[in-house]
């Protein structure tokens, strides 16, 4: 590891580690730097967020800190767990006890003994996150490493201090950490610990949806997802968590004719997608965005293998997986929604004449979200024919520049019609009631067919026609 103390000293230094340091020496514990900031320090990765292991009581030095610091008002003691925090700055400082720590089976709810500094880093979950450096003035800035977790860095290897039997069963979330980790920062997963993955994959059952998302989140959002993807796949974890994913893996074939695999087709697009936005969800729509495959594969001899509707059903499916999932269902989920059941739409343009009604009406199916929708019908193309995906790459360019040209034209994103349900009742006297929604469905495909522009005036006068046509009469005009 080619980090020289300096380094080291200088990531601890400022006001919080001079508190810690001296209020450990005053109270006669010994305190250390663990887990996540450490292992950044190594990884030159940016980390906010600090934790500290004492070997004594980590409530009692979190309040003699948080005096100090004059963040009285911040602590916060969660007693059960024998831990406390402090918020300094932009900084969350997280404070426990060192622990012997074990596990009931069913609830992981721990049962927390006092320990050594080995215990508490032996109980830790990756080698990388157990190392630990010293705070106290005396052997201040001194580096921890019981279980050669320097050397895992170097070979970028996730192996767990203890059995990982044991290591997972403390915690079953960890084996969802090790795949996150190793998307997130290129690591790979040692072959111990990968089997024991395999071996206690069950085990997730009893770990919340909560804190599974918050790890799929950050697999979404590392560099190149479909690692994460892929380690789930292989660990047996994935038709766990997103059974709907796993069920696009594989290729049938009949008459001779195959599909492709809509699971790496699905991390592919992710992938894709991943190197032109960092947007969470527009992310898990790029992963879910074919979802609806399996239920709407048709073979037609003539045309081989179908799919027709997949985008509808998709779309359908999201809410059921949200739900499970404890995944927010508000406007999240609308905006997912929207997108998996729009993927085709730009395509299906790109194919032929595209004429100006049907841009129109993606503007106004999409309003604002048509940019993230063309990020990813982009993301979407994944042939592996260079002239095809020039093909394709251009055909989009050119719905692109008809978007921008129409948009500026008539406005039709987010477009309101020009005259609403109140004038029309207003207009023939008419009670609330179908006919008013359909005379306004009238109006509204008018103007995204180019019949009437997008103005007031126009949308009036074919009020009026209409009116005429179906017999209707003007009470107020
Ligand atoms: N830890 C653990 N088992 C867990 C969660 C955490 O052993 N299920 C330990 C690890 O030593 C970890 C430390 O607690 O480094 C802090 O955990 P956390 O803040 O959740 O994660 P970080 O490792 O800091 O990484 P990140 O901030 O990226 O989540």
């Amino acid at each position: 590891m080619e980090i020289e103390k300096k380094d080291i000293l200088k990531k601890l230094d400022g006001a919080i580690f001079r508190a810690i340091s001296e209020e450990s020496d005053r109270l006669n514990v010994d305190t250390y730097v663990v887990g996540g900031y450490v292992r950044d320090i190594f990884l030159r990765r940016p980390s906010k967020d600090i934790d500290f292991v004492c070997v004594g009581s980590g409530i009692a030095l979190a309040e003699a800190v948080a005096d100090r610091l004059k963040r009285r008002k911040s602590l916060a003691v969660f007693k059960n767990f024998g831990t406390a925090q402090i918020k300094y700055r932009n900084t969350e400082i997280e404070f426990v006890g060192a622990r012997k720590e074990s596990y009931d089976r069913n609830s992981r709810k721990p049962i927390v003994e006092d320990g050594t500094l080995t215990d508490d880093l032996s109980r830790r979950d990756f080698t990388i996150n157990a190392l630990a450096i010293k705070v106290n003035r005396d052997g201040f800035g001194e580096l921890i490493d019981l279980f050669d977790g320097l050397g895992d860095m170097d070979s970028l290897l996730l192996r767990t201090p203890l059995d990982p039997d044991v290591t997972f069963s403390d915690d079953p979330l960890r084996m969802l950490r090790a795949i996150r980790f190793a998307s997130q920062l290129g690591f790979f997963i040692e072959a111990e610990t990968f089997e024991a993955i395999e071996r206690n994959r069950e085990r997730l059952k009893i770990i919340s949806e909560e804190r599974i998302v918050d790890e799929l989140n950050k697999i979404i959002l590392s560099p190149a997802p479909s690692v994460g993807f892929e380690l789930l796949e292989q660990t047996g974890l994935l038709p766990l968590i997103l059974p709907e994913l796993s069920a696009l893996k594989g290729v049938e074939t009949r008459e001779g004719v195959g599909h492709k695999d809509n699971f790496s087709h699905s991390l592919k697009v992710l992938d894709n997608l991943a190197r032109t936005s960092d947007n969470l969800w527009l992310r898990w729509a790029a992963l879910l965005h074919d979802i609806g495959k399996p239920r709407s594969k048709r073979f037609d001899p003539k045309l081989g293998w179908t799919f027709h509707g997949h985008e509808m059903m998709g779309a359908k499916m999201l809410k059921g997986i949200f739900n499970r999932l404890k995944l927010p269902k508000n406007e999240h989920l609308k905006y997912v929604e929207k997108l998996v059941s729009l993927h085709m739409r730009p395509i299906a343009l790109s194919d032929d004449e595209v004429t100006d009604s049907a841009i129109r009406r993606l503007l106004f199916d999409a309003g604002d979200n048509i940019d993230d929708l063309m990020l990813l019908c982009e993301a979407d193309i994944t042939s592996k024919n260079p002239e095809k995906v020039r093909q394709f790459l251009k055909n989009f360019a050119i719905v692109r520049e008809k978007m921008k040209e129409i948009e500026e034209k008539d406005r039709v994103r987010n477009f309101q019609p020009p005259v609403d349900g109140q004038e029309i009742m207003e207009m023939f006297g008419l009670a609330p009631s179908p006919i008013v929604g359909e005379l306004k469905t009238v109006i509204k495909d008018a103007i995204l067919d180019g019949l009437i522009p997008n103005e007031y005036e126009a949308a009036h006068q074919l009020l009026l026609d209409i009116a005429k046509d179906k017999g209707l009469s003007v009470k107020n005009a």
